[in-house]
């Protein structure tokens, strides 16, 4: 079978058994979805030998390229020695060791590791120990009152139904309402559209004001605070002002409830540093990691708490107070193996140093977008470049939904060999950490001319 004819085979099969993530399966009466055959580095390639860079990571997973010879040698290693082994009552090298080393990295009161498989889960996590950490330390009576947790407008934890009830992404999942915990929604730190009509220069952070108000009125029904910090990712790259966090975090532990942080995304060095905390220097109660964590290679996630979390679980077993949430590929040790391969990566090739003019590289490029008219706000940290387009500067009107820029947008940078997929009208690249400096300089340059060229069009 000559090579076209099995891949026409093949999207022949795709569209007959196959149900895409986050895809309107319809479009696909116009074009075939893109076949991807390998990857190297920062490039995916397809069936027909078309390269791509990977704009936004895979999904904001993969850190140090792709089919990176340590990951690779980790892989290849574990999996001829222990593939996979439930992690309920047994333990093993990669499960012990990643832990070690996530423990030595994040801020000295997250000392607990509890692993699953995937971010939403991840945060899922969080919010169970957190509502049982308040039922055994409070007795059952009061805990009950324990059920609101505070999150934020254009917050994204995800898609299983605890994480969806504290998502802000209505777009994304108001259809399944009826199904959906109470959360407590306070305004998003939207600069540029700020719902106070504050801008950054007299920005008194207004928009925590209601965080102050539902904490003041309620803390004892309030189980925790989640929020994604210093960028909201699937909300629309959303960068918050300086102070934010910090300003939210003095609120929340004054109030004396659990704040939850979701690095979800920002984790392993996205943001410029390992952990988006560190931007700040506030330490949550709950860190929540997937993504990065295994350079985008297997299904991994990470509930990091306290020693004082942890103890209210600690007893003899008839009290009842056992942690019941685990999946079956719970630490799973081939993709331990990779985390902690990636993590020696960070180590051994300096990457937070090494990506220092990459970042300044990027920040810097991504001013020039402001020269498009359709460009309504430039914003970015680490190695995040985001660009919001607007109808019309002055009134920061959207463009109508009908248009579908994003789409028309995805399939232009498809052309350019750039695979971007916009937020709405958000334009973004969220790059891995492995760029060279005529990378960065090419990926500007190609997003300029996919943006110039669709929104005149
Ligand atoms: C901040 C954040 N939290 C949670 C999730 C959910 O992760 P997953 O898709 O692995 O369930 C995402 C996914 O984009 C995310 O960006």
């Amino acid at each position: 079978m000559c090579t076209s004819s099995k891949y026409n085979n093949l999207l022949r099969a795709d569209r007959q058994h196959l149900w895409h993530p986050y895809t309107q399966m319809k479009d696909f009466e116009q074009r075939d979805p893109l076949f991807i055959v390998s990857a190297k580095g920062p490039f995916l390639y397809d069936h027909e030998g078309r390269c791509y860079y990977d704009s936004i990571s895979s999904w904001w997973s993969n850190l140090h390229g792709h089919c990176h010879p340590k990951i690779i040698e980790a892989i290849t290693r574990q999996s001829s020695k222990l593939d996979h082994v439930h992690f309920a009552a047994t333990t093993h090298e990669p499960g012990i060791e990643l832990a070690q080393q996530l423990v030595s990295l994040a801020p000295s009161s997250l000392s607990r590791v509890f692993y699953s498989d995937n971010g939403s889960t991840a945060c899922e996590v969080a919010m169970k120990m957190s509502f049982q950490y308040w039922l055994q330390t409070e007795g059952e009576r009061d805990a009950k009152k324990r059920h609101i947790f505070i999150s934020l407008d254009r917050g994204y934890h995800g898609d299983t139904f605890g994480a969806m009830s504290v998502s802000g992404t209505s777009w994304y999942h108001s259809s399944f309402s009826p199904f959906l915990f109470e959360s407590f929604r306070i305004p998003s730190p939207y600069c540029y559209r700020c719902p106070y009509n504050s801008n950054i220069e007299r920005c008194g952070i207004e928009c925590l004001m209601p965080l102050g108000k539902i904490l003041n009125e309620k803390a004892d029904e309030i189980s925790g605070v989640i929020v994604e910090p210093m960028l909201q990712g699937a909300g629309g790259m959303i960068v918050h002002p300086r102070g934010y966090i910090e300003k939210l975090a003095s609120m929340v532990k004054t109030a004396g409830v659990h704040l939850i942080f979701d690095e979800v995304a920002t984790g392993f060095g996205r943001t410029g540093k390992m952990f988006a905390l560190e931007h700040s220097g506030v330490t949550p109660d709950f860190l929540c990691l997937s993504k990065g964590l295994t350079n985008g290679t297997m299904p991994l996630a990470v509930t990091m708490t306290t020693e004082d979390i942890y103890m209210a679980f600690y007893d003899d077993f008839h009290k009842g107070k056992t942690f019941f949430h685990g999946h079956t590929y719970t630490g799973n040790p081939l993709a331990c193996a990779v985390a902690v391969a990636s993590l020696k990566i960070f180590e051994e090739e300096a990457v937070l140093e090494r990506i220092k003019p990459a970042i300044a590289q990027l920040q810097q490029g991504k001013d020039n977008f402001n020269e498009i008219d359709a460009v309504g706000d430039v914003r970015g940290i680490g190695m995040v470049a985001a660009f919001e387009l607007v109808q019309n500067r002055g009134s920061r009107e959207p463009f109508s939904s009908e248009k579908r820029l994003g789409w028309q947008i995805y399939l232009e940078g498809l052309e350019k060999g750039l695979i971007l997929r916009p937020l709405g009208d958000v334009i973004y690249l969220l790059l891995p950490l492995c760029l060279e400096k005529t990378d960065i300089e090419r990926l500007l340059e190609k997003t300029f001319e996919v943006i110039q060229k669709v929104s005149t069009a």
